[in-house]
């Protein structure tokens, strides 16, 4: 199933390219930017599309790993952010193997709008590898996606106290939850909705 999704966004990604270049970071992390340590650190965006993110938390004093599976993406994002404080890295969620070979954590563990392409299985997969990327006093920030998708790029429905409670087995507390409507006009039209969702390790 999600080589399905990954094979949806490379099919689509000249479309996608422009749309997500086109969202604004400061409108789309309103609700969570009291969350991000105002020196910097060292942050994980995972599915990190065209780099739009990893390039304005780089110019925020983060230094970041943006992991992405869509080559299309991470091409594009080399090019449009050229940054010597973003490191990219073909991986994927569930396992991310790649991404835990060297045991770093990081300060911020970043999912913009990826947990809904995991099913229930995937998302058990998951979590313990979020918990293990996260330092002690870090913080794993997610948005979790409502709503009709596109069927080329399936989504899973994602129930927000199963997240929660799926977490704190894992060992990550519930520091932060708010909902939020979409930034983008035509997601809104479609009634996307979204859930900010932020967790610490347990001490
Ligand atoms: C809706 S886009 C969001 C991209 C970016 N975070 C943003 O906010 O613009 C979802 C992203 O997740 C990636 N993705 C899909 N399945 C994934 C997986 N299993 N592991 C990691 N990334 C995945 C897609 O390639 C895409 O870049």
């Amino acid at each position: 199933m999600n080589q399905t999704v990954i094979q949806g966004y490379a099919d689509a990604a000249g479309d996608l390219i422009r749309r997500y270049e086109a969202i604004s970071c400061a409108e789309m992390y309103t609700v969570v930017a009291h969350l991000f340590p105002k020196k910097g650190g060292r942050l994980i965006d995972l599915g990190a599309g065209t780099g739009r993110d990893a390039a304005w938390f780089a110019a925020r004093g983060f230094e970041v790993v943006a992991v992405e599976p869509v080559a299309e993406f991470r091409s594009a994002g080399v090019s449009l952010h050229r940054s010597k404080r973003i490191a990219w890295l073909n991986d994927k969620l569930p396992d991310m193997t790649l991404t835990l070979q060297n045991g770093e954590t990081f300060d911020i563990v970043l999912l913009s709008g990826v947990w809904q392409h995991l099913d229930t299985e995937q998302r058990r997969i998951a979590m313990p590898n979020l918990a293990a990327l996260t330092k002690p006093g870090g913080l794993v920030i997610m948005s979790l996606r409502h709503g009709p998708s596109a069927p080329e790029r399936p989504c899973f429905p994602i129930p927000v106290d199963a997240t929660i409670e799926l977490a704190a087995a894992n060992g990550l507390e519930l520091v932060f939850r708010e909902a939020a409507q979409s930034i983008q006009v035509q997601n809104r039209a479609a009634g996307v909705t979204w859930t900010w969702l932020a967790f610490t390790p347990s001490s």
